[in-house]
């Protein structure tokens, strides 16, 4: 079989990716290595930049996204025992977030590649890269007892954090940058409306909380919590307490608690590896790198690694010239270098870490209270938020 590109993975990336090209008449495969059901059980992100949003109109995956997902135009810390609001639009000439699930945006991105016709592959087990460094790569993979070749012109490594993409490329040709965090996220999804209208960010004594939403039904919390305590331990109650624990009082009191039907802890790490192009493979999203997800950018970084990849791909197969290629793994890790930044300030300046003590708590809240306070520090944290220009 033969194709132009062969996309590996079918998260948001290699979904986006697929539908892009598709919209300029370049076929594409997808090897996604689960199935159809697992990936959209998986909850993750919520929070989508305005570019984010609009790179999904193009692909023509937006509709339910403009009817469902929430606008919203600030975000509040909460320190101090209070809220203090940023206006993101306010401090950014306009520009504001939508909060729409992860999950709702492969789901709309897998319909359309339905509909439209191109193959994916759901259940390919061993996927292989070959020949990425000459004119004609293969991808192999199995497939009821069968292995099966796919001749193409690119390959997109699509496939995640622990994908095959990122590990074919020999060693010595990557170099690899890593921060992991003393402590994870335990995350909890439940039919309630949430505490607030807007995201709530809680830099407590006791640890981190974050307050988000799917819906105005539905809640998505997070508390910071050891990396080596285990889901079993976390009954609701408890869970409920340590959240209101570490809010505002009247933020505490309007949180509405039920049962939770997910619950789940992430550890937290950065991570980036250079370059992201070795002759006819491309590293893309969450292959290429991770950041803990306190700024909200892991999927919006995935996207926009998309958006100079399709750039490229456009300027190969339409105007015939390779410069967009050359330029892909430059241009994405510049902004990805400023969205690991903004990530890695934000969780440094809002989670206790094992050495803060009472004198690093003092200097978060000193960091904050300026934050707040001064229109220059809101402002940058707002144009980082809303999500920096390509
Ligand atoms: P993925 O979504 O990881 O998709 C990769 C796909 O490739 C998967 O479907 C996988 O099954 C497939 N695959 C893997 N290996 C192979 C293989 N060998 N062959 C074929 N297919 C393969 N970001 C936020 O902004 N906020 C959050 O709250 C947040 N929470 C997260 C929680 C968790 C547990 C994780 C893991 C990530 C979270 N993220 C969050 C990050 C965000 O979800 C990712 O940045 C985003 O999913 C990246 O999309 P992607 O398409 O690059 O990779
Ligand atoms: C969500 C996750 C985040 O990491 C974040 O910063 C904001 C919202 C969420 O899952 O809703």
């Amino acid at each position: 079989m033969r194709t132009q590109v062969v996309i590996v993975g079918s998260g948001p990336s290699g979904l986006l990716l697929g539908q892009l090209l598709a919209g300029i008449g370049v076929e594409t495969v997808i090897l996604e290595r689960s199935s159809r059901e697992h990936v959209l059980s998986r909850v993750r992100a919520g929070v989508l930049e305005q570019g984010t949003v609009e790179l999904l109109e193009q692909a023509g995956a937006a509709t339910r996204l403009r009817a469902e997902g929430l606008p919203h135009a600030g975000i509040s810390l909460a320190f101090d025992g209070r809220l203090h609001r940023i206006d993101l639009a306010a401090l950014t000439g306009g520009k504001r977030v939508t909060v729409y699930g992860q999950t709702e945006v492969t789901h709309d991105l897998m319909d359309k590649r339905d509909a439209a016709g191109p193959v994916t592959v759901y259940g390919a087990a061993n996927v292989a890269l070959h020949d990425f460094d000459g004119d004609a790569p293969f991808a192999t993979y199995d497939k009821g007892g069968v292995t099966h070749r796919i001749d193409c012109d690119f390959i997109a490594g699509c496939d995640g954090y622990h994908g095959v993409s990122r590990k074919s490329v020999p060693e010595g040709a990557l170099k690899t940058f890593e921060r992991q965090y003393p402590f994870g996220w335990l995350g909890v999804l439940a039919e309630v409306p949430p505490a607030d209208h807007e995201l709530v960010y809680a830099n407590h004594e006791r640890g981190f909380a974050l307050c988000s939403m799917r819906s105005t039904h539905r809640s998505r919390y997070y508390v910071q919590c050891p990396l080596d305590d285990q889901v079993e331990a976390w009954s609701d109650d408890r869970f409920w307490d340590e959240l209101r624990r570490r809010l505002p009082p009247q933020t505490a009191a309007a949180v509405t608690t039920g049962p939770s039907f997910e619950k789940s802890i992430a550890s937290l790490r950065s991570f980036v590896a250079e370059p992201l192009r070795f002759g006819r493979l491309f590293l893309v999203g969450d292959a290429a790198h991770i950041v803990p997800p306190t700024g909200a950018k892991g999927l919006n970084l995935a996207a926009s690694d998309v958006r100079y990849l399709f750039s490229g791909l456009l300027d190969f197969y339409v105007e015939k010239s390779r410069a967009g290629i050359d330029a892909y793994s430059g241009k994405a890790l510049g902004r990805v270098w400023k969205a690991v930044r903004f990530s890695w300030w934000m969780t440094t300046m809002l989670h206790r870490f094992p050495d803060t003590g009472d004198f690093g708590q003092r200097i978060q809240e000193a960091e904050l209270d300026y934050l707040v306070h001064s229109q220059a520090a809101s402002t940058a944290l707002a144009e980082n938020y809303v999500g920096l220009p390509y």
